[in-house]
């Protein structure tokens, strides 16, 4: 019986395997130097950690949670998201006890019950980042500064951030209520996902898909018209502070986010390409979350973060050309005449890993023919002969592929050839 991949999974392999670490490793190095620290959670979680804190108005935890009682009896959840989580690590390991500011980054799958389609599916990869302790508009905008800085390390291009505050607790809970009186007569011309949202949090109607361009929802009550003084002020030195670190940004009055958490500041990273199939797609988003070290019964924790979609940013890097795969590794491929010079490729082989060189070997074959097809197919920068003169004489034949320069050189003066570093050891086949 053939068995495939579950729906909405995908297999990386070859160039996109390396595609896929190649973000994992310059985010990681960009967040190092912003001064975050790697995290790992588990990828499964009780069911309430996000519950909780994502909300029962967000789709995620709504209809897209992979939840199932284990044999123990407990509601578990595949992780959707990790910021509850990395709260769930913080809070219960009492990292804030030295109260100090406290920055993580991750990297790894998520999970969320979603129709696949382009940029969507069901286990997807997340990097992402959280700082804890501190509230001021200088570190939003740093944390907004580093993913374009990410993106622009990717050489990400065609990248807009879409930006929103919707205020404290304070300002929106008027808000909230404006909003509720404006949409109340409009209601049946909505569609039944925002009449469900009217219910459970109004806010979360602005972010509608069908009704987007429903001139109903482009006259609702603008967040910046609720906003107390105090959130109007952070939100206004935010957008300053952008402008020190000379980020462009779009104003976004409808942005409010999926998740129920947030406070104040709320940004998305949209693809900006009228050409493209994938336009408007968001690689990334996050935003402020003051609230939500309470949820888990822990201190006041003053919370930003944002995550990036990884397979999305390979998307964009994969359509607008950016190639990855420009390692410079010489490739060096060993070919033997004969059963005795296989033996002794064999030990030439273990020696040039030792010099921490890329190395193959047809482990197989002793004609020819083979051998040198090999040396074609994994694409050989310098091809090595032995047979048994060379043996003899401890010594090797090497061939420049690309100069076609070939010499006769001693086994020691290998580490010479390829210009690294001195070996003391007498090495012999
Ligand atoms: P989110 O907007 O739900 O936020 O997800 C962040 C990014 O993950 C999205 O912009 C998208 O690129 C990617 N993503 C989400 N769902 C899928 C999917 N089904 N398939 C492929 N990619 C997907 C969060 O998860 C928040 N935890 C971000 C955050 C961190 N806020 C504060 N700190």
């Amino acid at each position: 019986m053939k068995i495939n991949k579950p729906k909405g999974t995908q297999d990386l392999f070859g160039y996109q395997a390396k595609q896929y670490r190649h973000i994992q490793n310059i985010c990681s190095k960009i967040a190092t130097n912003f001064g975050f620290e790697e995290v790992i959670t588990p990828i499964f979680e009780a069911s309430e950690t996000f519950i909780r804190s994502v909300g029962e108005s967000s789709d995620i935890v709504n209809k897209e949670m992979y939840t199932f009682i284990d044999k123990g009896n407990r509601s578990i959840t595949l992780r959707p998201e990790a910021t509850a989580a990395v709260m769930r690590m913080y809070v219960e390991n009492k990292l804030y006890a030295d109260q100090n500011t406290h920055k993580y980054f991750y990297f790894g799958p998520f999970f969320r019950y979603e129709r696949p389609q382009a940029g969507r599916t069901r286990q997807f990869t997340q990097f992402g980042v959280e700082a804890y302790g501190v509230e001021s508009p200088a570190l939003d905008a740093d944390i907004i500064n580093m993913a374009c800085k990410m993106l622009n390390a990717l050489g990400a291009k065609n990248v807009k951030v879409a930006i929103n505050t919707i205020g404290s607790k304070l300002s929106r809970d008027s808000y909230r209520e404006a909003l509720t009186e404006y949409f109340r007569p409009y209601l049946s011309e909505l569609c039944e996902d925002c009449r469900n949202r009217f219910l459970k949090n109004p806010l979360r109607m602005l972010d509608c898909k069908v009704d987007s361009e429903n001139v109903i929802m482009k006259n609702a009550p603008k967040i910046k018209d609720y906003l107390v003084e105090e959130d109007q002020r952070y939100f206004n030195d935010l957008l300053k502070y952008l402008d020190l670190f000379a980020i462009k940004y779009e104003i976004s009055d409808r942005l409010v986010r999926g998740l129920d958490y947030y406070t104040n500041d709320v940004f998305e990273f949209i693809y900006d390409d009228a050409t493209s199939p994938i336009n408007g797609m968001a690689l990334g988003g996050g935003g402020r979350y003051n609230d939500m070290g309470k949820e888990f019964d822990g201190p006041d924790v003053k919370a930003i973060g944002f995550a990036f979609g990884v397979g999305r940013v390979m998307m964009i890097m994969d359509e607008q050309g950016i190639n990855v795969d420009n390692e410079n590794i010489n490739q060096i491929a060993i070919v033997t005449l004969g059963e005795k010079a296989k033996v002794a490729g064999l030990k030439l082989l273990d020696y040039l890993r030792k010099l921490e060189l890329k190395a193959e070997i047809d482990y197989v074959n002793t004609n020819l023919k083979p051998q040198f097809k090999m040396c074609e197919r994994i694409n050989a920068d310098y091809i090595i002969i032995i047979g048994d003169d060379e043996i003899a004489n401890n010594e090797l034949n090497i061939k420049n592929v690309k100069t076609k320069d070939e010499t006769k050189i001693k086994l020691t003066e290998l580490n010479k050839y390829f210009g690294i570093k001195e070996v003391k050891e007498n090495v012999t086949y």
